[in-house]
């Protein structure tokens, strides 16, 4: 073709100006990824206007001997354009279904959570594990009243009228106060429930909610959970408190060091305290003024509940021939168990409900 041939207006028949249609055709429908390019691309090479139509309708024009060659340039051009129009429609229907599939796709093996399931309070939790410590001894579990009589929750249990416990200051005495009721401040009542309701040998824990009107604060609620042990057996001693006591704060907390540290209470003689190991400096603030420990006060280890040897003289206001039968007692405390194993700093936590407590504790909530 000379510069020249350029300029005219091309011949809608000339067999290069034709595959030049198809090849611009092609160009375009390869080049169209979506239905919409793909449609203006059918309008602009294969539509009524396009300059294939256009020189399909010169065909008429020729003459009779010359339309034969033209008629099969163009049917085969054509031809080649709706092929190649087809095949790219198939291609981009698949495509902008599969597109389609996966914008809209739903993981159907993504978990549900329409009702959260509930969880018991940690505190409860614990009980129950605390509890289980003891069944797997062949303990029983014994429940006793949150409303208690003052009898049993203070006299039976040798702490005389003159007890400072028994102030007002401590107990929350229940109206009216001639009945003498109280809610107990203590679950050992229920030791001497059992001791008055059971025959010896004894092997009993009773777990549960304890009040006193202390402050409400970091460390202490007016309402908290303790749970009671009572063994009355032949020839009970002190060394059977102090291995039961090592069983269980080896259950609670693995690996702990503990230590009975002498103490007075009423009901058993002798008494003492049970400490654990501070778990937060494990005695290396003691003595040293550089590292002080705001959880054990500096002195290495932290109380966690009271126990001894039961005082012969509950067991023979129950009765029994004390000639014959002893017993230890202990009363943990439950929600500084949660503290301890759970690094909770603040009681408040326990009592105020915010789900976000249970989900944080270490550990998860138990
Ligand atoms: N009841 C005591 C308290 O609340 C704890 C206690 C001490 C329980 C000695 C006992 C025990 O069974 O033997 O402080």
């Amino acid at each position: 073709m000379t510069a020249q041939d350029t300029d005219r207006q091309p011949n809608p028949l000339d067999a290069d100006y034709v595959l030049g249609l198809v090849d611009a055709a092609l160009t375009a429908i390869q080049a169209a990824d979506t239905g919409a390019e793909l449609r203006q691309v059918r309008a602009d090479h294969a539509g009524d206007k396009s300059p294939l139509a256009l020189a399909n309708r010169a065909i008429g024009q020729l003459e009779p001997g010359q339309r034969k060659y033209a008629g099969q340039l163009v049917g085969q051009a054509r031809g080649r354009v709706n092929q190649a129009l087809a095949a790219r429609q198939t291609e981009v229907e698949a495509a902008e279904l599969q597109a389609a599939l996966l914008a809209e796709q739903v993981d159907v093996t993504l978990p549900v959570e329409l009702h959260p399931v509930g969880a018991l309070h940690p505190v409860t939790a614990l009980l129950n594990e605390m509890s289980d410590v003891f069944i797997a001894m062949g303990w029983e579990v014994v429940e006793g009243p949150e409303l208690e009589s003052e009898w049993l929750n203070f006299d039976a249990l040798n702490m005389p009228e003159t007890h400072p416990a028994r102030g007002m200051t401590d107990t929350l005495f229940v109206d009216p106060p001639s009945d003498r009721k109280l809610l107990r401040t203590q679950t050992s009542p229920v030791q001497m429930r059992t001791l008055l309701s059971r025959d010896v040998p004894i092997y009993m824990v009773s777990p549960g909610k304890v009040f006193r009107a202390d402050e409400y604060d970091a460390t202490h609620l007016p309402m908290f959970h303790q749970i009671e042990g009572l063994a009355v057996d032949k020839g009970i001693h002190l060394g059977h408190l102090k291995g039961t006591l090592d069983h269980l704060a080896m259950a609670m907390f693995d690996d702990v060091r503990t230590r009975l540290r002498p103490h007075y209470f009423p009901f058993t003689e002798p008494s003492a305290e049970m400490d654990l190991e501070c778990f937060v400096c494990h005695g290396e603030s003691v003595g040293n003024p550089d590292r002080p420990c705001r959880t054990c006060k500096s002195e290495g280890w932290i109380e966690w509940g009271g126990c001894g040897v039961v005082n012969p003289r509950v067991l023979a206001a129950a009765g029994i021939d004390t000639d014959v039968y002893s017993g230890f007692a202990f009363g943990m405390g439950v929600d500084r168990t949660v503290m301890f194993r759970n690094n909770a700093p603040d009681l408040r936590d326990f009592v105020e409900g915010d789900v976000r407590f249970p989900r944080s504790l270490r550990g998860g909530a138990r």
